[in-house]
């Protein structure tokens, strides 16, 4: 499983359930990358996607509730073993998309993070774990630096899990 993510400067990811940087290119490879594959969220995650699941890709939503039912749309996973299996059974790439208490929890279980950084500082109330500070991972590649719409800078940056 590898972590795909977006983040400003201190590794925000989120605020009041929602993104904290509208980036359409960040968006576009997002959905390049994850496109056929498996995508692992949790379900707050989930409840925030404006357009519903993710087409074209396997859903699976992970939640301790009850009242969440797998459906033709998304698979539901009560545990990272049980999403991980589904993930597995499905046989393509399996992705981990958030939240932040998914990155949290199963970041150790991720063998690359797909990152877009973004070099500003936004007021976040979710964060993901700071791999620069991290000995158990190593920034491997980083592109030249691109603009937003909004005129904030930004790389997409590798991270592998040593
Ligand atoms: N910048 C980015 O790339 C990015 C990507 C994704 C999300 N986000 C942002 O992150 C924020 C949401 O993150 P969040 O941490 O609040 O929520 P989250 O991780 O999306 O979802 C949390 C929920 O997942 C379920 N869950 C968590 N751990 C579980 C486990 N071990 N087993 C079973 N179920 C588990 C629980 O659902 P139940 O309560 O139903 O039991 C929990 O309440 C939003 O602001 C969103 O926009 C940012």
């Amino acid at each position: 499983m590898d972590a795909i993510v977006s983040v400003t400067r201190d590794w925000g990811i989120g605020r009041d359930g929602g993104l904290l940087v509208r980036n359409k290119a960040d968006m576009r490879r997002f959905k390049e990358l994850t496109m056929g594959g498996s995508v692992i969220m949790g379900r707050k995650t989930f409840e925030s996607l404006p357009g519903g699941p993710l087409t074209g890709r396997n859903n699976i939503v992970l939640t301790r509730a009850r009242d969440l039912a797998s459906s033709e749309d998304i698979e539901v996973a009560r545990s990272i073993d049980e999403a991980l299996a589904l993930a597995d059974a499905y046989g393509e790439r399996a992705w981990l998309i958030g939240g932040a208490s998914l990155y949290r929890q199963f970041i150790d279980r991720c063998s690359m993070a797909y990152v877009t950084f973004h070099d500003i500082v936004l007021d976040a109330d979710t964060y993901f774990p700071d791999l620069d500070g991290d000995d158990a991972w190593s920034c491997i590649g980083i592109t030249e630096t691109d603009f937003t719409e909004r005129g904030i800078p930004f790389h997409f940056a590798l991270y592998e899990h040593l």
